[in-house]
């Protein structure tokens, strides 16, 4: 799977999560609490709202739109039977941040070597 430069370490010095676009998807990336970080789709499964413009507590961020709350960890929705949000695999090399250039399949979603660091 093709790897893209999506954003750097120095990024995530005054936050923790960024949106950006990867081949015309939104994809957010964020750091958490160990600074281990994690890419996934933004678009809300509702109406598509960019839930990193919601309210983020811990690994939850809550759409701005109509408050679903989805763990931006997992992709699951906590208060409705949505999909869930798509993983991207994230690698770091040097301080550079990579993301998968399509989403992962389902199945390796949660393969640790696609979760790698430096
Ligand atoms: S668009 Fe996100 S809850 Fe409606």
């Amino acid at each position: 799977m093709d790897f893209i430069k999506a954003a750097t370490l120095d990024d995530f010095l005054n936050t923790r999560i960024k949106s950006v676009t990867i081949l015309g998807r939104k994809v957010g990336i964020i750091k958490g609490p160990n600074s281990e970080f994690h890419a996934i789709e933004v678009g809300c499964k509702h109406q598509g709202a960019d839930i990193t413009r919601g309210q983020i507590s811990g690994d939850v961020a809550t759409c701005p739109r109509h408050g679903w709350k989805f763990n931006l960890v997992t992709g699951k929705c906590l208060n409705h039977n949505a999909s869930k949000l798509k993983k991207y695999g994230l690698k770091i090399e040097g301080d550079v941040i990579l993301v998968t250039s399509k989403p992962l399949p389902e199945e390796e979603e949660d393969d640790p070597l696609l979760h790698f660091f430096d």
